[in-house]
């Protein structure tokens, strides 16, 4: 079976193809399986970012991006199809995000996926941003089994879940303010970095001291697995104002280095803790902070410790991307949970919380 994933919830336009053998499916509920069935082989996937289109403003313009994605999504499809060899013809699903993200940018991927599989008398699954990202790690060389927790750091989101099968999640806590991402890229923005800057300031990071500054691990020792970051940011721009133009130019890599160590520690320490009240091994990172290098090795060595085992998803499909959504979709089918609509209607839903999931 042949499943198109199209993303469009923000700044990145992606267009993947999977394939599943149609009998490793199981036509029963979730959670209920005997077997796990063989994952769905990634064929190929076309990515554009918009980021620096949005650079200018600091910041994603909604509206620049959705007129970005109606530009893109064809080209990568074409792009998709020719780089996989398979004719469009042979699609036999056609799955999209749809939500959370910004309204009119899902919209745009919303249309294409509809108008494909309405044309082509296919049926079309909307499927949740965070589910892709969630599921990302399951398209390495190395993928987990389920059950396990999650780590979701994404640029919008920071939540811990527990994953006990495929659609079955139940969300242990969550940012109470600021994501992780957003504590990343606001830090970035002070240290008069281009957006989004998580990326740029991990890079100042590896050259700098993480004990010059200290910065605040908000919720840390509560008990609980909430998270907030937004006095970080606060205490961060507390600094800089601090500092003249030159100081701060002068220790750009410690400050960078000192914010990295706060957010990451932070991270791990709850997740370690949600590792110990589950009593799950298997830890999964998914989302674009999960590209960060301090956060993988930390994690990876602290986990360790405890006898558990991190999972993240390659570096090229931590940020937003077609494949996820693909996979997501061939998942859920394989696992019996949904089959996709005929009904073709743009249905989109810009807040989405993923504990509301039908299974
Ligand atoms: O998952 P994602 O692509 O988009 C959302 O769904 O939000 O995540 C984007 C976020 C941004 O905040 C970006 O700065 C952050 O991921 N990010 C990083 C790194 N690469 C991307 N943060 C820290 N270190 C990185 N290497
Ligand atoms: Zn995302």
């Amino acid at each position: 079976m042949y499943i198109l994933g199209i993303e469009s919830s923000c700044d990145e336009s992606g267009v993947a193809l999977v394939k599943f053998d149609r009998f490793n499916a199981a036509p029963v509920c979730a959670g209920s399986l005997s077997f796990e069935p063989e994952l769905p082989q990634l064929l190929a996937h076309a990515l554009h970012t918009q980021i620096e289109m949005h650079q200018p403003y600091g910041g994603v313009v909604p509206e620049l991006a959705s007129r970005d994605h109606i530009q893109r999504i064809i080209p990568l499809l074409n792009e998709v199809l020719s780089a996989s060899g398979v004719g469009i013809a042979q699609v036999d699903l056609v799955a999209y995000t749809k939500g959370p993200g910004l309204a009119g940018a899902l919209l745009v991927g919303a249309g294409v996926a509809a108008s494909l599989a309405a044309s082509m008398n296919l049926p079309l699954l909307g499927i949740h941003h965070l589910e892709g990202h969630l599921l990302s790690p399951f398209l390495s060389a190395n993928p987990p089994t389920f059950p396990f927790v999650c780590l979701l750091v994404s640029g919008g989101h920071t939540q811990l879940m527990s994953v006990q099968s495929m659609g079955q999640y139940e969300l242990l806590g969550e940012s109470v303010d600021d994501a992780a991402g957003e504590a990343f890229d606001k830090s970035a923005k002070l240290l008069g970095l281009d957006y989004p800057g998580g990326a740029a300031l991990s890079k100042l990071a590896a050259l700098g001291n993480p004990k010059a500054f200290n910065f605040p691990r908000p919720l840390m020792h509560s008990g609980r697995l909430d998270f907030s970051f937004a006095g970080l940011k606060t205490s961060v721009l507390t600094q800089v104002n601090k500092m003249s133009e030159k100081e701060i130019e002068a220790s750009k890599n410690d400050l960078a280095a000192s914010v990295q160590a706060a957010i990451v520690e932070v991270l791990v320490k709850k997740s370690l803790m949600a590792i110990k009240q589950t009593k799950l091994k298997t830890l999964v990172v998914a989302g674009g902070v999960g590209a960060n290098q301090s956060l993988r090795e930390t994690m990876s060595k602290e986990c360790s410790k405890i006898g558990g085992k991190v999972y993240f998803p390659e570096l090229y499909l931590c940020t937003d991307n077609g494949a996820m959504i693909a996979m997501a979709a061939a998942m859920r089918v394989q696992y019996g949970i949904e089959t996709g609509t005929k009904h073709y209607g743009f249905d989109v839903k810009p807040r989405w919380s993923l504990a509301e999931l039908v299974n």
